[in-house]
């Protein structure tokens, strides 16, 4: 079994989809390992490191491509129409395995079931038990989470922790952390450590027990809604219009008071909802700063702007992309033990070809195509759907 890591090719990614000790398992489990040269270059893991794991190096992706039964990457490949077409390289019957943002897009999810590609998309692994050692958005948002505390202790003017000294006592800073899932709580953590005052909120009730366990202050509006908003899945559900403008004006409240607000909601298929508004900004101190983790998803705060710090009514509001690709090494080891976790099950040393047991709820949960047809549920009904629906009669031009 040859299993192919290619290089990323889209823009501010910096992670590998690979590190020497998961070629080393995989090379122990007897497939045969080709990266394609410096794909490790952004992550600090230089090609000798995985010759020296067992690995070959391939000198482009098309060499890397060839032959292999397995290819992993962090970002889903590029398809035509983007800048350069990754796809196209791809021969039918190859496995896939990466984030690919599936939900979100359905023409994505189209030209993978059209190149024959086996799709294993890892941001839909169902949150259970056995799965959490292959959740790469949990290994990620752990990362991202302590970062988001670096990165604002980095832009603020002011030191977190008390401090008193001959010349006058410095305060504490006040830290917000708006939504409280493994970001959140990793950012509650480091925010502690670093000697700041840390407050937070969630929709979720069950969060309101980790913020206190963790030493911080839990607010939040306690409501009926609040009571439900988990899904099974144990993802917030999105909240209605009324608790919104409840919440806006308790946020509104807590954060004229905070010196670092740190933004991690999310909604998994949905637009990051919006929770620091331009007047909650004006009512912020000058030099205060605020953290939207979740710019890539439109952002929590509407004035961030991906991939750049902007400072808005004299406060910076910091807007990185790619969060987890600023700790490139780590991050990148995680993501791949993850990738590690999920095949492992599926090789049994005989053979080219993975065993994938359709009826497992793993699977199930995250494979998007094969053999030319898209077989997420999810997403075949989707599709289902849009056949079904009555074509609509235009009226006028
Ligand atoms: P996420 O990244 O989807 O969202 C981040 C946080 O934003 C969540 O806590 C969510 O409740 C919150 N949020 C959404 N809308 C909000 C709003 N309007 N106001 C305030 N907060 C809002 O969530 P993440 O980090 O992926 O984790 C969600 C849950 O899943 C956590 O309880 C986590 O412990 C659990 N989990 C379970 C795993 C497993 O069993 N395999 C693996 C990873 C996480």
């Amino acid at each position: 079994m040859k299993i192919a890591i290619l290089n990323e090719r889209r823009p501010n990614e910096t992670r590998v989809a690979g590190s020497p000790e998961v070629v080393k398992k995989l090379v122990g489990l007897g497939a045969t390992v080709v990266v394609e040269k410096a794909a490790g270059a952004g992550s600090s893991m230089p090609d000798s490191v995985f010759t020296g794991a067992g690995a070959t190096i391939a000198k482009d992706a098309q060499s890397a491509l060839k032959d292999a039964d397995i290819v992993l990457k962090i970002q889903r490949p590029m398809i035509a129409g983007e800048s350069v077409d990754e796809l196209s390289e791809f021969s039918a019957g190859q496995v896939l395995v990466c984030q690919m943002s599936a939900m979100g897009d359905p023409n994505y999810v189209e030209a993978m079931a059209k190149s024959g590609v086996t799709g294993f998309a890892m941001e839909l692994m169902p949150r259970i038990t056995r799965a959490q050692s292959m959740d790469i958005l949990s290994s990620q948002s752990n990362l991202a989470g302590y970062k988001s505390v670096l990165d604002a202790a980095s832009e603020f003017g002011r030191a977190f922790p008390m401090m008193m000294t001959a010349a006058g006592t410095i305060p504490p800073a006040r830290v917000f952390i708006m939504g409280v899932g493994v970001a959140g709580l990793q950012a509650i953590a480091t925010a502690r450590r670093l000697g700041a005052i840390v407050s937070a909120t969630d929709v979720r009730p069950a969060t309101k027990e980790q913020v206190e366990s963790l030493g911080a202050t839990f607010v939040a509006f306690e409501d009926e809604e609040f009571l439900n908003a988990q899904t099974i899945g144990g993802y917030a559900k999105e909240m209605s219009e009324e608790y919104q403008v409840k919440q806006k004006a308790f946020v509104a409240e807590t954060i004229k008071k905070q010196d670092i607000v740190i933004c991690t909601a999310l909604i998994p298929g949905r637009p990051a909802p919006v929770l620091v508004d331009e007047d909650m900004v004006k009512s912020m101190k000058p030099g205060s700063v605020i953290i939207d983790l979740a710019v890539e998803a439109g952002g929590n705060c509407p004035l961030s702007q991906m991939g750049k710090v902007v400072v808005k009514h004299d406060v910076k509001i910091v807007g990185h992309a790619n969060v987890p690709g600023r700790l490139a090494d780590d991050a990148s080891k995680l993501f791949a033990k993850n990738l590690l976790n999920f095949l492992t099950p599926m090789m049994n040393g005989e053979g080219a070809v993975l065993q994938i047991d359709e009826e497992d709820e793993i699977i199930k949960g995250t494979m998007v195509t094969r053999d030319g047809e898209i077989v997420h549920p999810a997403l075949r009904n989707a599709e289902e759907e849009e056949a079904d629906a009555p074509e609509t009669e235009q009226v006028g031009d």
